[in-house]
């Protein structure tokens, strides 16, 4: 079965990131994926301390509730990851999974220890902000991108929607949902998402 784990990285559960989260996710699942969905912020999660540990070994040595999320993520076939925008970037949560993925990246560029976890897997990015500027995506697409290459995971896309401020507005986004729950339908499925339009496509 296929196995899609979300990481959902806003501070406010129930709010837009978590509501778009869950539109792909429960699809995906009425679809016959087998889902996961982590809130990041509900983790002790310490950031990248730069011991360089990882850099002979490819694990990292910090023991907080980031160990577990390494088999989750070396285990799914497909990542979500969703973060709204916080002064134009992901939130420091989201950035500390981030960090915590240069285990993954020693791994696989400096020791060559092959694909993570076995097995290559794909990543979709999804991203909520207040603001409605042209580049407000840019720097957390370049991110994202980054983080699914070192856990070998290819970029399949981005939903990015703006002008969605307070908690809960992202469900008076005209088109939010319905393509949120339409993307997860199309990942459990198997479907070619360089199809589908309202998909930023990297
Ligand atoms: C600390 C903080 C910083 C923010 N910075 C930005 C920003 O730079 N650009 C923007 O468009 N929205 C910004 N926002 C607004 C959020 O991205 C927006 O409210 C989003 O819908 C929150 O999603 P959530 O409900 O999933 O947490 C910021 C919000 C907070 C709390």
């Amino acid at each position: 079965m296929l196995k899609i784990l979300g990481l959902m990285g806003s501070p406010r559960p129930g709010g837009n990131t978590d509501i778009l989260l869950d539109s792909l996710l429960l699809s995906a699942k009425e679809a016959g994926a087998a889902i996961e969905k982590v809130h990041l912020n509900a983790l002790e999660m310490s950031p990248c301390i730069e011991c360089g540990a990882c850099n002979e070994t490819g694990v990292c040595v910090i023991t907080d509730d980031m160990a577990p999320l390494y088999g989750k993520i070396a285990a799914a076939d497909w990542i979500i990851l969703a973060s709204p925008i916080f002064f134009y970037n992901i939130t420091s949560r989201t950035q500390a999974l981030i960090e915590r993925s240069q285990a993954c990246w020693a791994g696989k560029y400096l020791l060559k220890l092959g694909p993570y976890g076995g097995k290559k897997r794909k990543g979709v990015f999804l991203a909520v902000g207040a603001t409605k500027g042209k580049m407000l995506f840019d720097g957390v697409l370049k991110t994202a991108r980054y983080f699914f290459d070192a856990i070998d995971a290819d970029f399949e896309g981005a939903l990015l929607y703006r002008g969605i401020e307070a908690k809960g507005d992202v469900r008076k986004h005209p088109r939010a949902l319905e393509e949120a729950s339409g993307l997860g339908n199309a990942i459990a499925k198997g479907l070619d998402l360089s199809t589908i339009t309202y998909l930023y496509h990297p």
